[in-house]
């Protein structure tokens, strides 16, 4: 029985050994594939950008788990195998990095505090500049989503938000639906992106969907790259339709050095770290997780293959 981590240096695959085997000193975990010894003994899998088809060598998988809130790079290894579960993360730590980065950025814009770096004399002495807006559309009412949400109501934002499906949430102004998104968009001041790439999703933030946005809008885009058609959002800065973007996932990442985003004055951009993965916040759920499949019981966080996250 083992447990195959397979997740990029950079998200140190050995804190997590250390974190799993702090909970239980009994497992036998096999960081990256040149360390399995057997592949048959392979029941779980964590992982994160793991090499095409690498997962298709164990027979005995009982369960596979990204190793953060999106499947879609799971998704996207075409010979994943067709039966075995899988699974993600939700974890209230790398929600409560996403809600702190969303209220920063927006708080940034609202107050302007970016213009203070170009010209300290940008407001007069003891004048407050405050921008008026003051509404908050999500795209996407999931776990992350919920949870900014709360962030921004708690500082007496607006908050509407959109879902695929419909969904209640507790003094949000929910909408669902092709009609649903337009409706929220005249509404929406600040448009914050979660949404997973699925096959819907795909380039579903365009020209038409960001000039219904409420003029002098500002967008966030957090959720994957694959949502926003690129070439759309540049016309609409330029011509002053949104006032400005910030930017933490794109169609290519690393981000390429001649991408026309980074040299754009009006567009934040950070290198997909708008949250992380902490080790010690979500091994307790992998461990839960690892120990429901090898012993066939209902798996948290379940994938559902056909929508996509
Ligand atoms: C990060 O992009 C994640 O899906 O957790």
């Amino acid at each position: 029985m083992s447990l195959l981590i397979s997740i990029p240096d950079s998200m140190r695959p050995n804190s997590l050994g250390s974190a799993l085997l702090s909970l239980d000193p009994k497992l036998e975990i096999a960081i990256g594939q040149k360390n399995v010894q057997t592949p048959a003994e392979v029941e779980f899998a964590v992982v994160w950008k793991h090499p095409q088809g690498l997962l298709k060598n164990f027979p005995n998988l009982k369960a596979i788990s990204s190793y953060g809130h999106g499947a879609d790079g799971l998704l996207s290894d075409r010979e994943l195998p067709a039966d075995v579960p899988l699974v993600r993360l939700t974890d209230s730590t790398m929600a409560k990095w996403m809600s702190e980065y969303l209220l920063t950025v927006v708080l940034l814009q609202r107050r302007q505090l970016l213009e203070y770096a170009n010209d300290p004399g940008f407001s007069e002495w003891g004048t407050a500049v405050r921008l008026p807006g003051n509404n908050i559309g999500i795209l996407g009412l999931g776990y992350l989503g919920q949870a900014a949400a709360e962030v921004f109501l708690r500082m007496d934002f607006e908050v509407l938000g959109w879902s695929r499906t419909q969904k209640k949430v507790d003094d949000v102004v929910s909408f669902h639906g092709k009609n649903g998104l337009n409706e929220m968009l005249k509404e929406t001041d600040y448009l914050i992106n979660l949404l997973p790439h699925t096959p819907d999703t795909q380039d579903l933030i365009n020209t038409k969907v960001l000039s219904q946005l409420k003029c002098g809008a500002f967008f966030i885009n957090v959720g994957r790259g694959q949502t926003l058609v690129e070439d759309d959002l540049i016309p609409l800065l330029d011509n002053g339709r949104l006032a400005g973007a910030c930017l933490d996932v794109f169609r290519t990442e690393p981000l390429p050095a001649e991408h026309p985003f980074r040299r754009h004055k009006k567009i934040l951009i950070t290198p997909h770290n708008s949250s992380a993965t902490p080790a010690e916040s979500v091994a307790p759920q992998i461990l839960e997780n690892y120990r429901r499949a090898v012993s066939g019981r209902q798996l948290l966080n379940l994938v559902d293959r056909e929508h996509g996250y």
